[in-house]
């Protein structure tokens, strides 16, 4: 175990995750942790991450001065470093001029730290303060143009430090330079991959939730999914999950879930359609607002009812990313959840203990966990898809026949999409029924009918998008096999818009 210690920098989780990508099991954690505590978990080393504050400045976060005396080796990164240095009694100082972005140092490739690694390097920095004589009994080991001390140790003590960020890509040898950290100064070992990590957790997970009962509500998602998965394989028929299926996902989503868990898993399962529920409430509503709003409630009401047919439901297993944990540290295991925001759409006063066992994790990781406890591409590779399914995706007023306009006509955009390999490359991509008509000739005859929009995005988190390049004639074979295929539609448009200033949804 390496323990990143948490000051609310920005690249944090990343650390843990270079280090677990070098195969040795690492964990942020908040900077409170007592040298007592940090001595129990037995860490090979501990890296102090950077963070937003001057270390002089009110309320700047501080660690357990005892933790430099355990004689495990640290590695203080940027804050992590300047606090250090405090703590050795040098000073730190306000840089003449902030230092963002690139820059070039001079490293001291004798000591371990840059053992195999160039003189010369490009690395990346983000600070306001700098050191610039280190505490007594460290040496510098690199130093920049406007950074005298841009790493140190004090070799003997096993401290280390750097005011660069050796976590982000635009550090060239950083991840070298941490491997040379936790292996040739820690002496850790490459003993983390997936399967070590669902060992752990299964563990973990038992030893939680004792002979407690379990309760998930499954979307279909990617990370409700791995999260059932991985709770089931710990704890078999203790965990029930519910399924509910408002009739506004896409072709052949309900079928896909209840295979996978009913019938492949074999879990505890509760399937509720409301299909024709949601429909009856939703009839004649065309403000999205409001759509969303009816949707939202019944989903809630639904699962509420569901939950209390259960009885003595001790537990609820959410599947919360690192990103999703909005304060640092306190992704714990057992909070009480009194707000429906965390799952978009729990019932407010439903009390729950939490079980989130991919809260140390990064998207991409979950996906790998998927696929390590069997479940199919298709989940794993999910596209995101809003809460409220199809609903927002026939504009205005729903009914059967939109519905199954737009679930048949993104069922063939998904099939060509995925012929074309493209299906990793576009972050979202579906069609959407703007209800506009407009004339078209079929055959020899005039027709009046629907417009379908393809939407298909790229983009990092959701936040801001652009539009896919997809190549033109995949674009031609879609439009041409929708229009022939989909009974009702005789025209289709593609939507070049980015976000801002569009939305990537069209409600
Ligand atoms: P927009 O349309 O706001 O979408 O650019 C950003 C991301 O959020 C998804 N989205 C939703 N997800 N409930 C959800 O759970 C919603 O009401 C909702 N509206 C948009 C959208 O699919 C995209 O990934």
């Amino acid at each position: 175990l390496i323990i990143v210690m948490d000051f609310g920098g920005q690249y944090n989780q990343l650390i843990a995750r270079r280090i677990r990508d070098l195969g040795v099991y690492s964990e942020l954690m908040p900077n409170t942790l007592t040298a007592a505590q940090i001595k129990e978990k037995q860490p090979k080393g501990i890296i102090f991450s950077g963070g937003p504050n001057s270390v002089y400045g009110e309320g700047a976060p501080k660690c357990d001065p005892d933790i430099f005396e355990l004689g495990i080796p640290v590695l203080g990164i940027c804050y992590g470093m300047q606090l250090m240095s405090v703590h050795f009694g040098a000073d730190v100082a306000r840089a003449s001029h902030r230092e963002y972005g690139k820059a070039d140092i001079s490293a001291d490739t004798t000591s371990t730290l840059f053992a195999g690694l160039p003189a010369e390097q490009n690395v990346w920095m983000s600070h306001g303060d700098l050191v610039k004589t280190p505490p007594a009994g460290f040496k510098v080991e690199a130093r920049s143009e406007s950074c005298p001390v841009a790493a140190m140790s004090d070799a003997a003590k096993k401290l280390y430090g750097v005011q660069f960020h050796p976590e982000v890509r635009h550090t060239k040898y950083g991840i070298e330079l941490l491997s040379n950290f936790i292996f040739k100064i820690c002496g850790a070992e490459k003993s983390w991959s997936m399967e070590h990590f669902i060992d752990e957790q299964v563990e973990k997970i038992r030893a939680q939730v004792g002979n407690g009962q379990v309760l998930c509500a499954l979307s279909g998602g990617v990370d409700s999914s791995v999260a059932a998965a991985l709770v089931h394989k710990a704890i078999g028929d203790q965990l029930t999950c519910v399924f509910v299926n408002h009739g506004l996902l896409r072709k052949g989503e309900a079928e896909g879930v209840v295979e996978t868990f009913k019938n492949r898993f074999h879990m505890n399962f509760v399937y509720v359609d409301a299909s024709k529920r949601f429909l009856d409430k939703l009839e004649g509503i065309s403000d999205p607002e409001r759509k969303r709003k009816i949707i939202g409630n019944e989903f809630i009401y639904l699962f509420e009812e569901e939950a209390q047919k259960l009885s003595d439901i001790d537990w609820l297993v959410q599947g919360t990313l690192y990103t999703d944990v909005v304060e640092s540290g306190a992704g714990g295991s057992s909070q009480t959840i009194k707000s429906h925001h965390n799952v978009g759409g729990l019932p407010e006063d439903m009390t729950f203990k939490l079980i989130e066992p991919l809260n140390t994790l990064f998207k991409d990781e979950v996906r790998k966990l998927g696929s390590e406890l069997g479940l199919a591409d298709d989940i794993v590779w999910r596209q995101p898809f809003p809460g409220p399914g199809l609903g927002i995706r026939v504009l205005g007023a729903i009914d059967e026949e939109k519905l199954a306009i737009v679930r048949e006509s993104d069922a063939i955009l998904r099939e060509e999409v995925k012929n074309a390999g493209l299906e990793r490359d576009i972050w979202q991509y579906f069609t959407v029924l703007p209800n506009i008509q407009s004339v078209g000739v079929m055959g020899d005859g005039r027709t009046y009918d629907h417009c379908i929009a393809i939407r298909a995005v790229t983009s990092i988190d959701g936040m801001t998008s652009d539009w896919a390049r997809i190549p033109w004639d995949v674009l031609e074979k879609i439009s041409t096999r929708i229009v022939n295929e989909v009974e009702h539609v005789n025209r289709i448009v593609y939507d070049i818009t980015s976000k801002p200033p569009a939305t990537i949804e069209w409600e």
